[in-house]
């Protein structure tokens, strides 16, 4: 069967080898200069063939980890749901759709929204590679007040927010939570992108939606603003790209990303959420815990807690806690 995440890995590597090698990297640095004003522009970033190329190779790997990742943890609040389709707003090259498929995998209507010609143009030609995708409809579309979303199961959002103006994020967060029945919202893992997916998040409570990811209530977060932000990291393996525009030789790095998965679905949210990476220690775990009564704790688990210690020596940042089979039944 085909494994999107390998799929897509060697469909982008294909498109690498077949520019120059300073011609792509050069395109990357434009686009690494050009994303680094944090404000909303009035035209598209992604102008032509070479940016998006550039984006797709450089950032699409990353991209799609976050937001695999992110599935993962709401497709474990809504056991046994699919959804039966997706439309992805701010899609660009397309890497949240590659994440829905690696997360549920079948056939089921795509929609990508982008006001980036060249963005949805590669992303069409990318997903020739990934039969689910094959029908996906790559639509222009500026999100703003005038954005319509058809109704759908699942809307994605991934790193869009952070290039809107305070208003069109409100509009377009209000229009996901009207078209469809769960919203997964990822940002950059910063404390910007950190209080952007707050923003979110009240919203789509405030719509009636529960949060099923990662949060473990939809109450307000625990998190004093200023003082830390809630965020976590997916691994990506680095192509030969990415070595010759930033150096080094490590064969991976972890990408830090911020999200809100929120539904109106029945939703089992975790009973914990691991929130730094377990510090492991002779005989025992420490644990940084978001917990259901809406307050942060640390956890020492120790030998003395048996399986749970063993759970503990395997638990990573970002996982639900306790794991499923020593959770209390509801
Ligand atoms: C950083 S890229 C993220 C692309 C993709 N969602 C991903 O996760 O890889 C941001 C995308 O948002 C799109 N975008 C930004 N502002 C937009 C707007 N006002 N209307 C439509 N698309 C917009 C850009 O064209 C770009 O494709």
């Amino acid at each position: 069967m085909n494994d999107p995440a390998e799929t897509l890995r060697a469909a982008l590597a294909e498109l690498v080898d077949g520019l120059p090698p300073r011609q792509a990297a050069q395109a990357v640095e434009r686009l690494i200069a050009n994303y680094r004003g944090d404000t909303p522009t009035d035209a598209p970033i992604l102008r032509d063939r070479a940016d998006v190329v550039a984006y797709a190779a450089y950032r699409m790997p990353a991209t799609f980890a976050a937001v695999r990742s992110a599935l993962a943890a709401f497709a474990d609040a809504v056991p046994g749901w699919v959804p039966g389709g997706h439309v992805d707003v701010g899609g660009g090259t397309g890497a949240a759709t590659w994440a829905v498929g690696a997360t549920w995998p079948g056939e089921r209507p795509v929609t990508v929204l982008d006001w980036a010609e060249p963005a949805l143009a590669l992303g069409r030609e990318i997903a020739g590679a990934l039969p689910a995708l094959r029908e996906a409809r790559w639509r222009r579309a500026r999100i703003g007040a005038g954005l319509t979303v058809e109704e759908t199961d699942l809307v994605t959002v991934s790193y869009v927010l952070n290039e809107l103006t305070a208003a069109d994020r409100a509009a377009l967060v209000d229009g996901a939570a009207s078209a469809a029945r769960a919203v997964v919202i990822v940002e950059a893992g910063t404390p910007d992108g950190y209080a952007r997916v707050i923003e979110a998040r009240d919203r789509l409570v405030a719509a009636g939606f529960r949060v099923a990811a990662p949060c473990p209530h939809s109450a307000a977060c625990p998190i004093v603003p200023g003082t830390d932000w809630c965020h976590f990291a997916a691994r990506v393996s680095r192509s030969s790209l990415h070595r010759q525009v930033k150096g080094g030789s490590l064969a991976y790095e972890d990408e830090k990303f911020s999200y809100v998965a929120a539904t109106r679905l029945p939703a089992e949210p975790a009973g914990s959420r691991v929130i730094r990476r377990p510090q492991i220690r002779k005989g025992q775990v420490l644990l940084d815990l978001c917990e259901p009564d809406e307050r942060l704790r640390r956890r020492t688990v120790t030998k003395r807690h048996g399986d749970l210690y063993k759970a503990a020596r395997d638990a990573d940042w970002g996982d639900a806690w306790p794991p499923e089979a020593d959770r209390p039944a509801s």
